[in-house]
């Protein structure tokens, strides 16, 4: 474990009053488009490997190789090869990409300009949250300075023999536009419905033709690969989850916001580094967004890496390390109905596992924090979440997952207080209430 000091963030000031977003200019003059103008002499090979070598690990959510990602483009071009930023963060608890985007923008156009070169990319689509309108005029503006200056465009990267249209394109507001398959549709004019994988979009993706699709912050981190080398980016974090991270924090700490640590802090040094618990005792914290599920009070020592929240902590994963932090005055049950809540109304509808289980569970919620849950309540929604969480193949993507491990890590891990909830006795007395719509 050898972090010092932020790499992501050594652009953006700690202090609100002084922080600016970096233009051209000045992300020049820190460094910036060097590792650009190294990667234009290397070949498209040596930068997978370098970035291989790294053990970077996608910063969106799954945490894939994002050296193997990009391994899976064809070699042998026989159309064009695009690149799709998944800028669309909709993820709950989660704006760490927008505040690269705000404050930093250049560092992901050289990630994209470098991973584009080496995945021969002709062209570069920012898929853009819809709700992001300043970050969404922050790139545009980026971009246009990056074109000025030779980065893109038809004239040849920086004057080489490459080429890299990019543009800004962006969403219209649904949470399942971040779902890769989901993105490429709307990014095509449809729809956003995820696809069916296989073919996964390296091999078919944007218009058919193989597409790599990485995070903002996956990109940020790909010049300082270039820059310090596999070495030093393994020198921070676990053995399998290398590197520096951003952490959201939000809920009940003291000075919520987005850090950089290395990966594999525990969850109470996360807690630590934004300030402290606000307002009283931890009692649970939703990590990396509501679909990976709840750390209970007894598991602050568990490690934010790609493993152990996983292993030791029972969760789906870390998924993209925001962190909403519950105090011990939270209500669980509330916070539950609020995730499914979401859910329910971010189902694309597509598969019925999905569709109706995120319907049905939402009012069964709703019935327990009105008062009237019943003793088969609980029951209900473990047999709803197993049928979408545990059967494979019964979803096309993963939201159902999301919505089942959100719900399995709230009824185990504050079981009692569901169950304080759904007595027995109202079952008899009180008539079932399943008239709220969606
Ligand atoms: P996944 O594990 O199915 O795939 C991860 C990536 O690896 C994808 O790009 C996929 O195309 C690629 N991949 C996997 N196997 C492959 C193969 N055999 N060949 C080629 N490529 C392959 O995960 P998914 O469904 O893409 O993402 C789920 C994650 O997204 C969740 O863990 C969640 O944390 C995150 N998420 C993030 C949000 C945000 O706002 N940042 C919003 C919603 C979810
Ligand atoms: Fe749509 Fe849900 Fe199926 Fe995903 S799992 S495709 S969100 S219905």
């Amino acid at each position: 474990m050898a972090f010092t000091e932020p790499v992501l963030l050594k652009r953006i000031s700690d202090d609100p009053s002084k922080r600016h977003t970096v233009w051209y200019d000045e992300y020049v003059a820190t460094g910036g488009y060097a590792q650009l103008r190294r990667a234009l002499e290397m070949s498209a090979d040596d930068i997978i490997k370098i970035v291989m070598e790294s053990g970077l690990r996608g910063r969106g959510g799954a945490g894939f190789s994002a050296g193997q990602k990009w391994s899976f483009i064809p070699k042998e071009k026989k159309g064009p090869h695009y690149l799709a930023v998944n800028a669309d963060e909709s993820e709950p608890g989660t704006f760490k990409d927008r505040y690269l985007m705000d404050y930093d923008p250049h560092g992901m156009l050289e990630g994209i300009a470098i991973a584009a070169k080496a995945t021969q990319c002709d062209a570069a689509y920012i898929f853009i949250r819809g709700e992001y309108h300043k970050s969404a005029k922050i790139l545009e503006k980026a971009l246009a300075e990056a074109y000025e200056k030779g980065v893109f465009g038809q004239q040849g990267m920086f004057g080489s023999g490459y080429k890299l249209e990019c543009y800004v394109h962006r969403g219209a507001g649904a949470y399942i536009c971040g779902e890769e398959t989901g993105l490429l549709e709307a990014l095509e004019g449809k729809r956003g419905w995820p696809r069916n994988k296989p073919p996964f979009p390296a091999i078919a993706g944007a218009f058919g033709k193989p597409t790599v699709i990485n995070n903002v912050e996956t990109l940020q981190c790909i010049p300082f690969i270039l820059e310090r080398g596999p070495a030093w980016f393994k020198s921070m974090g676990t053995p399998s989850s290398p590197g520096p991270k951003l952490y959201g924090m939000s809920g009940h700490v003291n000075r919520p916001g987005v850090y950089e640590n290395e990966l594999g802090i525990t969850l109470q040094q996360s807690i630590d580094m934004a300030g402290g618990m606000k307002g009283g005792k931890h009692k649970g914290t939703i990590c990396g967004g509501i679909s990976m599920g709840v750390l209970g009070p007894d598991q602050l020592d568990i490690k934010l890496d790609f493993d152990d929240v996983r292993f030791r902590g029972g969760c789906l994963g870390l998924g993209t390390a925001g962190m909403i932090v519950m105090n011990e005055h939270t209500d669980m049950v509330k916070a539950l109905r609020n995730c499914v809540r979401f859910y329910a109304h971010e189902s694309c509808g597509q598969c019925t596992p999905c569709r109706e289980g995120s319907g049905w569970m939402k009012k069964i919620l709703d019935r327990i924090v009105d008062g009237m849950g019943r003793a088969k309540d609980l029951e209900m929604l473990m047999e709803l979440e197993k049928t979408m969480g545990i059967m494979p193949g019964t979803t096309i993507c993963g939201l159902a997952d999301g919505t089942a491990w959100a719900t399995r890590t709230f009824i185990n891990k504050y079981y009692e207080e569901f169950a304080a909830k759904c007595p027995e006795a109202i079952e008899a007395t009180v008539p079932v209430k399943i008239s709220r719509g969606r």
